[in-house]
Parts: C-alpha cells; sequence; structure tokens
C-alpha cells in the first residue's frame, strides 16, 4: 500500500534552518531573548541592564499603579480566568464598560473586544468577507489581516506599501470582480512606523464605492488629540467604516478591538468565529486594558501623548545626527523610529552589537519587510527620560564606528 510522505518534513529542511542553527551556534539570535522583570524603560534582560527600545508600551502604563490595581481588583473578583466564550460564560461588566468607552472614545456607534488583537482582525475581516468579495490591502498590512483575508476567501488584491496610484489601479479592477470592496491598511505601519495617507485613501475608496478598515494598533493611544489614532489626526474618523485596535500596546495589557456601526459590529458578535469560539480574555487582562483607557481619555491623557511622541522626534533626530538612516514617519514622527541596515546579516550583527552595549531593539528581516529592506525597529515611550536616551544614542555612536570599520559602512541619512 503507498504510504504518505511525512508532514513533519517540512520542519527539517526549511529556507530558514540553516540560518537559525547558524544564529543559534553564534548567540546571534535576536528573537526570543529573556525578559527579567517589568517591560519599563530600562529593563533586566539576560543578566544585565539594558535601555528597552523593543517595546510598544509607548505610554508606560504596564507600570502605573492604576493600571496595576485594576488587574488586581479583576482578579481578585473575578479570579484567574473566565474558562469559556464571551457568548456562553466569559461576558463581564468590565468587558461592556469596555467596550461601551472604546466605541465613545472611537467615537462610533459600539465597539467588540476580542481576546487578542489578532483575533479582532481574523475574526472580523474573516467575517464580513466572502467569496465573491475583493479585498484590497497594503504591502506592508499586519500579518492578522492577511491571515483574516485569506480565511474569508475573498480575492486578495494587494498593493505596494503607501503607493495611491496601485490602490487605484486595485480598486478599477476590484469592481470588475462584482462583489463588495473592504480597503484596508494600518494607521501607523507596525515596522516602518509611517502613517498611511488616509485622506486619500478615503477619497479613493469613495469614488469607487469601497469600504475602509484601518488597523489602529500603533495608532491609538499615540495619535490625534484624543489619542484616538491616525484616523483622528488625518481627520478622517467620520469616513473610516471599521476600526480595529489592540490592547498589547498603549493600553498596557492583551485584548483587541473593533470599532463600528451597530449593525456590522452587532453582526460580528453573532458571526465571529475568532470571537465566538475562543476563551474571553482574563479579567486582569480587560480591568487593566479598561484603566489605561481611563487614564488616556483623563486630563492627563494628551501629556503623556505628547511626551510619547517628542521622544520620538528626539531619538529619530539624534541618530539621524548620528548618521543613520532614518526612516521618519510622514506627517509626523511617531514612536517608532527604524533605522535602515538593508542586509539581514549586517542588521543581526548590529543588533548584537547594541545589546552587549546594553541596549535592546528589534530587528524587522524579510519577511517583516521587503527583501534588502532590513531594520532595526527601535521605539520609545512616554516614560523614557533625555538622560535614557541620550544613554541609549551614545551607544549607537559608539557601536556603529566599531561596526564599520569591521563590516562596512551603513546607509547614512536621506539626502
Ligand atoms: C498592526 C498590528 N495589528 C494587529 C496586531 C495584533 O495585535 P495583538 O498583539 O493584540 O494580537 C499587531 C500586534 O502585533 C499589530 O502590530
Amino acid at each position: 500500500m503507498p504510504t504518505a510522505i511525512d508532514v513533519f518534513a517540512k520542519v527539517r529542511g526549511h529556507e530558514r534552518a540553516e540560518q537559525l542553527r547558524a544564529a543559534r551556534e553564534a548567540d546571534l539570535l535576536p528573537y526570543f531573548r529573556r525578559l527579567e522583570g517589568p517591560a519599563g524603560p530600562i529593563v533586566e534582560m539576560e543578566g544585565a541592564e539594558r535601555i528597552m527600545l523593543g517595546s510598544n508600551n509607548y505610554l508606560g502604563l504596564t507600570a502605573d499603579p492604576r493600571v496595576q490595581d485594576a488587574a488586581r481588583a479583576a482578579l481578585d473578583k473575578y479570579g484567574t480566568g473566565l474558562t469559556g466564550s464571551r457568548l456562553l460564560n466569559g461576558t463581564l461588566d468590565l468587558h461592556l464598560e469596555l467596550e461601551a468607552e472604546l466605541a465613545e472614545w472611537m467615537g462610533t456607534e459600539e465597539a467588540i473586544v476580542f481576546s487578542t488583537g489578532h483575533q479582532a482582525n481574523v475574526g472580523t475581516l474573516g467575517t464580513i468577507l466572502g467569496v465573491g468579495d475583493t479585498v484590497i490591502v497594503d504591502s506592508a498590512d499586519h500579518a492578522s489581516i492577511l491571515d483574516g483575508c485569506l480565511i474569508s476567501k475573498a480575492k486578495l488584491r494587494p498593493f505596494k506599501h503607501n503607493r495611491l496610484d496601485r490602490l487605484e489601479k486595485m480598486l478599477s479592477r476590484a469592481v470588475d470582480d462584482g462583489g463588495g470592496i473592504l480597503v484596508v491598511v494600518d494607521g501607523v505601519f507596525s515596522m516602518e512606523g509611517d502613517i498611511a495617507p488616509l485622506p486619500q485613501i478615503v477619497e479613493l475608496c469613495k469614488a469607487y464605492g469601497a469600504r475602509l478598515m484601518v488597523d489602529e494598533a500603533h495608532g491609538a493611544g499615540v495619535l490625534g488629540a484624543r489619542g484616538a489614532g491616525a484616523s483622528e489626526l488625518l481627520g478622517v474618523e467620520a469616513d473610516v467604516d471599521l476600526r480595529m485596535g489592540t490592547f498589547s500596546k498603549s493600553l498596557a495589557s492583551c485584548g483587541g478591538f473593533i470599532a463600528g456601526s451597530h449593525e456590522v459590529i452587532d453582526f460580528l458578535r453573532v458571526s465571529s468565529r475568532a470571537f465566538l469560539f475562543t476563551a474571553s480574555g482574563v479579567p486582569a487582562a480587560v480591568g487593566a486594558a479598561l484603566a489605561a483607557l481611563r487614564i488616556i481619555r483623563s486630563d492627563e491623557g494628551p501629556a503623556l501623548l505628547q511626551r510619547v511622541l517628542d521622544n520620538g522626534e528626539y531619538l529619530s533626530n539624534g541618530l539621524d545626527a548620528l548618521g543613520f538612516r532614518v526612516v521618519r514617519g510622514e506627517p509626523a514622527v511617531t514612536p517608532i523610529v527604524p533605522v535602515l541596515v538593508e542586509d539581514d546579516w549586517k542588521a543581526v550583527l548590529l543588533w548584537r552589537a547594541l545589546y552587549d552595549a546594553g541596549v535592546y531593539v528589534n530587528v524587522a528581516i524579510h519577511p517583516a519587510v521587503q527583501p534588502g529592506g532590513a531594520l532595526l525597529r527601535t521605539s520609545v515611550m512616554a516614560t523614557h527620560d533625555r538622560d535614557v536616551l541620550d544613554r541609549a544614542l551614545n551607544a549607537f555612536e559608539n557601536v556603529k564606528q566599531k561596526f564599520e570599520s569591521e563590516h562596512g559602512t551603513l546607509p547614512g541619512p536621506a539626502a
């Protein structure tokens, strides 16, 4: 009888296996590094103190005593977990308050809370789209958006990152596809830190009758006077049909949400499999997110938002002055300050040199970015003080000289 090939064969010879082995052997793997304390501006990591420039804790609220107390209070009141889905036995008064306040914050009729942001994207796109529809995505959109699109079986039409001419071409083709059209973009792109040209995207969507969804994972709790994201900053909130956000960045917790019209959110509540068939977020996570949201929406919010953006500007200018090629977010700098390295291995080696110099950053190599577009993704918090950022810049300066003498020049500032 013929037998099947081993389905596990692919785990042995995959294209990254050799690179992974070599990186591990040389202790050059920039991923899965062990954190030994809270994700503050300075962290304990693998036996040493390091300046944290690789966290999405943009407002530093994971360390705020009010957020921690709220998590504790939820734990004390509801226990460690809900052991069930939102549908059956996983909905708390905390979820309902959070959903109401998120909708108010986003200025939408309603909001729905998922256990993670990834599930929010998958559970929305996989539900709202179907066979016959077309979904148009920016090539730099987050992986969870792509996953949702693939699950939905809608026709996927990607366009080159932030290229409006390519978006328009895809829209004109999508009209001929014959189904509904949804355009999905990140408000702030997670690796590049740049902002989608939302006003122009809105105009194009309107012209072609397409709906628009914006992933505000890195925009909510960062941009706009209320901190409601790129859509607020660029004045298009009323024109964006669906806004996604996560609690795993400025909201200092874990979970995600979709904000939009009553009819769509209500449909998701009874149809979204990633909402219905998974356990509700743990009470402490929901309590923490609600407390963080209340801080952002309080009188303290604007100063916190300003501080993280000022820190982004400071780091961006500092790295530029040191001769690094910094990708600048337009029309505003965001807390994400990417340093272009181009070559994957050089990025890993530069990461290691910085790590040894006491600075932790993230490394983005292909396929997280385009081939030849490797970068060090640095990010700031509102709670980094200038002295700490200066120490980090100093480490970048010292490392650059030695690195370039050993491994060749790095890309310089854009002309
Ligand atoms: C742009 C974007 N969308 C969605 C997500 C998923 O969010 P979560 O971490 O809550 O699953 C992330 C986080 O990595 C993200 O960066």
